[in-house]
């Protein structure tokens, strides 16, 4: 299993309840490593960016309005398959969806507020973590 890294959100829904370290336990459960982490409030602009795949989509301009509405918590995790793994533990993006035990299914409010983002793919995860880290402010 090749040792990858992803890059993961603790989202302002999950912030503003308080669930920062309850999130983290199930990441850190699943074997994955925390090697990078920030707690930091989005501008409009930095939002926009980060999901600009997803610009022409409906739910773009809610989703960016609601990833600035407070603190988020940016992490680089590390592990074997951890692209794959922390979808696998995040579970589904709606949560009505989610399998039971996984991050969305007991923490996520609905289909927006969902608690947690993670990158989808190698090429995503190495530009999303490029997008928020430098090289060094992550420490294997
Ligand atoms: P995330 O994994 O961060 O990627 C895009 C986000 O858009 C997703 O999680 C959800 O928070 C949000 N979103 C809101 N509505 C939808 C939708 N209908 N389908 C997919 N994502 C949605």
């Amino acid at each position: 299993m090749p040792v990858e890294r992803t890059l993961s959100i603790i989202k302002p829904d999950a912030t503003a309840r308080n669930l920062t370290g309850r999130i983290i336990a199930k990441l850190e459960g699943a074997g994955l490593r925390v090697v990078a982490q920030k707690r930091v409030r989005l501008s409009r602009e930095v939002a926009e960016g980060f999901y600009a795949v997803h610009r022409a989509r409906p739910f773009f301009n809610d989703l960016v309005s609601f990833m600035i509405s407070g603190p988020v918590v940016v992490q680089v995790l590390e592990g074997d398959n951890a692209i794959a793994r922390n979808r696998e533990v995040m579970g589904a993006t709606d949560p009505a969806k989610a399998a039971p035990g996984t991050i969305r299914a007991e923490f996520a409010e609905n289909i927006e507020r969902n608690s947690v983002h993670g990158s989808d793919a190698p090429e995503t995860a190495a530009q999303e973590i490029a997008y928020f880290f430098a090289g060094t402010e992550i420490v294997g």
